[in-house]
């Protein structure tokens, strides 16, 4: 069914009360294949998984597309691994549940991150040393134009640091159906990132397991992080932005106080949270719109803030960060128009 003038604030976690001309909900594959084919609909379309990584600037004068594909199944297994395809409108989070409660391990670092599965590979989502790409499988994707179903690989999908294929070359050409898994029947516990250890310790977890990191990586986002439901945010807004050896020798000679993560020996990766925090923006509020006060790389919407005001906030951030550091940091989310 195609709806018309339907409101988009509970369809993006930042919460804007932005409208789409037209908008329906898609549980199976004919159904969308249905609505590319048809051209009395806008062919201006946007197809939104959780809504948690967009800007959504203004109204959007065409098609919103909610993708409502479910599932999960297991579809082989050897010795060490399980290989589990999940729909892409599977919540992130119910599948990185499911996984734990069967004991499948991998993804348990990557608890409560918002936004669904089929976003996931989108931009490779990462938290506390694991990115989607050590887990992945492969992925089935509708390519637009031939509205044929195709197969992407790990390689195929190239994956970086928040980007994959799909934000570049494949932009707007596909929309992901479902991802399969490659999953560990012996955990290889990843604790390196000091605060799991340090959150572990303190909630006197003896015997390590893919639950107890689950329940302590949940523990630090629920510390640092706003709940979507009740204050809008898309997680981190920015990047944290890699930068040259040479570069960050300047860097460091200035500012020798600053964290950083050595990525390679010619680049480093320097926190925004730090960056932003230390040009003074951290918990900053114009009417409803501000910087969050416990991590400054969330951007936040108190209730009636728009995409526009937050756009034009995160450009003075930008700006106040390369006067500041001559570092440029760039937006994680996608700008809707
Ligand atoms: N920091 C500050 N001030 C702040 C925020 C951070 O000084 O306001 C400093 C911290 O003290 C720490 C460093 O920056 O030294 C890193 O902070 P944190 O561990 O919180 O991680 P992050 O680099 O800010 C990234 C991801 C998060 C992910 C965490 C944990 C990006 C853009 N963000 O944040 O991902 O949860 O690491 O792995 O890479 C997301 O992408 O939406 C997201 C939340």
């Amino acid at each position: 069914m195609i709806q018309k003038d339907v409101s988009l604030k509970p369809y993006n976690t930042f919460g804007f009360d932005v409208k789409a001309a037209y908008f329906t909900k898609i549980s199976t594959l004919s159904d969308l294949v249905s609505i590319y084919k048809d051209n009395n609909l806008p062919s201006k379309k946007l197809v939104l998984g959780g809504g948690s990584n967009m800007l959504l600037l203004n109204d959007f004068d065409g098609l919103v597309i909610k993708i409502e594909f479910e599932g999960i199944e297991v579809t082989s297994e050897d010795t060490n691994h399980i290989y589990v395809k999940a729909a892409s409108g599977v919540t992130w989070h119910g599948f990185v549940e499911q996984c734990i409660s069967q004991n499948w391990a991998g993804v348990e670092n990557l608890s409560l991150i918002p936004g669904t599965v089929g976003a996931a590979p989108m931009q490779n989502i990462g938290a506390y040393g694991v990115e989607i790409k050590d887990v992945f499988h492969s992925l089935e994707a509708l390519n637009l134009e031939t509205l044929q179903t195709e197969t992407f690989n790990t390689q195929q999908c190239a994956f970086g640091y928040r980007e994959s294929y799909f934000k570049h070359q494949g932009k707007n050409k596909y929309i992901i159906l479902n991802v399969s898994f490659k999953l560990s029947k012996t955990p290889n516990f990843k604790t390196s990132y000091g605060i799991i250890n340090d959150t572990l310790a303190a909630m006197g977890v003896a015997d390590l397991s893919i639950a107890a990191i689950s329940k302590a990586v949940i523990q630090i986002r629920q510390s640092k992080l706003p709940d979507p439901a009740e204050i809008g945010n898309s997680g981190s807004f920015f990047k944290n932005p890699e930068i040259s050896d040479k570069s960050f020798a300047v860097f460091q000679e200035a500012f020798p106080e600053a964290p950083f993560y050595k990525i390679s020996d010619s680049i480093y990766k320097i926190p925004a949270g730090w960056l932003i925090e230390q040009a003074g923006w951290k918990g900053f509020r114009k009417g409803d719109i501000g910087v969050h006060a416990k991590q400054a790389l969330v951007l936040v919407n108190y209730g009636s803030g728009t995409g526009q005001e937050i756009k034009t906030l995160a450009m003075a951030i930008q700006d106040s960060v390369r006067n500041k550091f001559q570092i440029t940091i760039e937006p994680e989310v996608n700008f809707i128009n």
